[in-house]
């Protein structure tokens, strides 16, 4: 039997919180998507794993007692990205598909120790914070302290991706008196004031130490330009960037020195019209990778160099390295598929920075008080 403790993931996509779970064994894994479970299926062999929606679980496939049970659960209606549909709504109403499966647990006494969901920065906010309220009100009721903290992979890795993660607890785990910089932000702040009282009873200010100093910048994960393909007329992407974007191009020329930054092509609204965009940042970071809805969004990677800009798609392999995941990776072939499982992912150390800091904490009495 393992000494160590044990994870559910749900909502697994390629694995990548499983991944960030260093020190835990993942005793269990879902999702419903065949692209997503091929990658899982590729990556983590030995890890059971069940192709299948959420609401087509029982308590009874869940193996074992799970000391943690993570959930990455979609973010499509709670996305500041996107529509605004709540948590109510179509997909995102896969949450409560994955909490009746707590509440069958804990009426078997199989109850997780640590519960840890993780979503968008929107969740926050959305239904007015009232899905924020749910969750967090569901979780106490279940008898766990509450606690959320929003990370932005920037602190790790050279991508800004902030996402919020909010941890359930039974028992102690390291918390502070009150809310601390930087992973309670104003915005988690303002959402916890917004809470009803009986749910900011079971609140907890979760403490994790500092973040490092961020040692990566985006030339770092990058393709030796030599074995990439650029493409033939940038000129014509480069005509989407607005005055401001084209004025970084500009800039990054008249530097004289080779600077290296990303691109992200989008549909705006502007003046009540769809305009395709192309938004450029030359800081050694990334912007947030996203699931392309449509066709249209594309990340890109932009060098100027020599009085010239050369323009070229993010690989799937750069996309992984963003979310800190090893070469050993094993991706999809389809370049599409790996910059999706990517853009739907985790990134790994903001996991690793989690469990080493909270959640192996908090399961260090699991045995003594099991
Ligand atoms: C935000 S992604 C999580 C990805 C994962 N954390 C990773 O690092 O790759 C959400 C995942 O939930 C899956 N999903 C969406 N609705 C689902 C449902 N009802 N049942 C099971 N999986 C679902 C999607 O296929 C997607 O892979």
């Amino acid at each position: 039997m393992s000494i160590r403790p044990t994870a559910y993931e749900f909502f697994a996509g390629g694995g990548l919180a499983g991944l960030g779970m260093a020190g835990l064994d993942t005793i269990f894994a879902n999702d419903m998507d065949a692209a997503k479970a091929r990658a899982f299926v590729a990556n983590h062999p030995g890890t059971p794993f069940r192709q299948v929606d959420v609401w087509g679980l029982t308590v009874e496939d869940l193996p074992g007692r799970p000391d943690l049970a993570w959930a990455s659960s979609p973010c499509q209606d709670v996305s500041l990205a996107g529509a605004r549909g709540g948590l109510e709504a179509g997909r995102s109403g896969a949450f409560w598909g994955f909490w009746r499966l707590m509440q069958g647990l804990e009426a078997e006494g199989r109850g997780p120790r640590v519960v840890v969901l993780e979503n968008v920065i929107g969740l926050l906010t959305s239904g007015q914070g009232r899905d924020f309220a749910a969750v967090c009100t569901a979780m106490a009721e279940a008898g766990y302290a509450v606690g959320a903290l929003e990370m932005d992979a920037a602190h790790w890795l050279p991508q800004s991706r902030p996402r919020l993660f909010v941890a359930a607890v039974k028992g102690e785990a390291p918390r502070a008196d009150g809310p601390s910089a930087p992973f309670h932000s104003a915005r988690l702040i303002a959402a916890h004031a917004r809470l009803p009282e009986a749910v900011k009873a079971a609140w907890a200010w979760w403490s994790l130490p500092q973040p490092p100093r961020r040692n990566l910048d985006l030339a770092a994960v990058l393709e030796p330009d030599a074995a990439v393909a650029w493409l033939d007329d940038p000129e014509a992407i480069l005509a989407l960037a607005a005055p401001l974007h084209q004025a970084r191009i500009a800039a990054a020329l008249g530097s004289g020195q080779r600077t290296v930054g990303a691109a992200y092509r989008r549909v705006r609204i502007e003046h009540g019209r769809k305009v395709q965009r192309l938004e450029i940042r030359f800081d050694g970071l990334a912007g947030c990778l996203r699931t392309p809805a449509g066709g249209s969004s594309r990340q890109y990677v932009v060098v100027c160099d020599q009085g010239r800009v050369r323009v070229r798609r993010l690989t799937g392999r750069e996309a992984a390295r963003l979310m800190g995941v090893s070469n050993a990776y094993r991706l999809p072939a389809s370049e599409s598929a790996a910059l999706k499982l990517m853009g739907d992912a985790v990134a790994v150390p903001v996991v690793r920075a989690l469990t080493e800091g909270l959640l192996l904490p908090a399961l260090a009495g699991r045995r003594a008080a099991a």
